[in-house]
């Protein structure tokens, strides 16, 4: 079933679990992502971007269909808003149903930050709606990787209690978009930000973090953890060999068939390596 941001994710983080949230670009993504939870028995975060709203040119449409397939789901599931900027997208995707948002200020000064989450933690508050933020900008959104930002745990605290959000995403080592698993994280860093912070933390960029740094990780303190550009990998990959093969080939649904089956057996594989059971 479709359920709330806090349900999964608070429990998750009393638990010492991880919390798998995997990007939905296509209604394949959505399908592929539930199986794989279904297959180990965990709850699962399923994120739409902005920028995947930009590709559709609306976000009803994905956001819809997303919906649907977590309430057909036998696992807890979770559609969340991933690093919106826009205002009006946070308010369209409450209105829809979405359980859980990301409102992304982090490129503005801190103040500035501060201020605007403020209001959107309370709107969000106001219908029921789990929000993340972020401090410490992530990078590599651009394209360009840039493990180098760090967020500093007193300016972390001093944010979470200004804002009253949910949950917080900070900048440990990673960085948006990695196509190769060789991310080195700041563990201690980690360490210090789960002491100083009330709320769940959240690891952007986790594509770049191989398997055994990403169970540290949640050991160390990290709840959510957002794989997008991983999965993309092994989707596509499996596209690329079925169309090699098959020259002749055009029916969509046998290579994306395929590749939809194989992120499913990689969400059910990561959500082991994420402690989210
Ligand atoms: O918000 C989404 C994530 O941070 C995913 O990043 O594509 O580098 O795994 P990634
Ligand atoms: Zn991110």
């Amino acid at each position: 079933p479709l359920v709330s941001g806090a349900e999964v994710v608070l429990a998750a983080a009393k638990a010492g679990r991880g919390v798998g949230a995997f990007n939905v670009i296509q209604l394949e993504h959505a399908t592929a992502l539930i199986a794989g939870a279904e297959q180990v028995g965990a709850p699962v975060i399923l994120q739409i971007s902005e920028n995947a709203v930009k590709y559709h040119g609306a976000l009803k449409p994905i956001g819809l269909g997303t919906l649907a397939a977590a309430a057909a789901a036998t696992v807890p599931v979770v559609v969340h808003l991933d690093h919106a900027m826009d205002r009006d997208l946070v308010t369209e995707a409450v209105a829809l149903g979405f359980t859980s948002v990301m409102y992304d200020a982090s490129k503005l000064e801190y103040a500035d930050n501060v201020a605007a989450t403020t209001e959107v933690v309370a709107y969000c508050h106001d219908h029921g709606v789990f929000v993340e933020a972020e401090i410490g900008e992530v990078g590599g959104k651009d394209g360009v990787h840039a493990p180098g930002a760090r967020t500093r745990p007193d300016e972390a605290l001093a944010f979470a209690e200004a804002t009253g959000v949910d949950a917080l995403a900070v900048a440990v080592g990673s960085s948006h978009a990695m196509t190769e698993r060789t991310a080195t994280l700041d563990f201690e860093l980690i360490t210090q930000l789960r002491e100083a912070v009330p709320v769940p933390l959240v690891l952007h960029g986790s594509s770049g973090v191989a398997d055994p740094d990403l169970t540290r990780a949640v050991e160390a303190g990290m709840t959510k953890v957002n794989i997008a550009t991983h999965l993309n990998n092994v989707f596509t990959a499996v596209v690329r060999e079925v169309l090699a093969e098959n020259p002749k080939l055009v029916d969509t649904r046998k290579y994306l068939g395929p590749a939809r089956d194989a992120v499913a057996t990689e969400v059910a594989r990561l959500l082991g390596v994420l402690r989210a059971t």
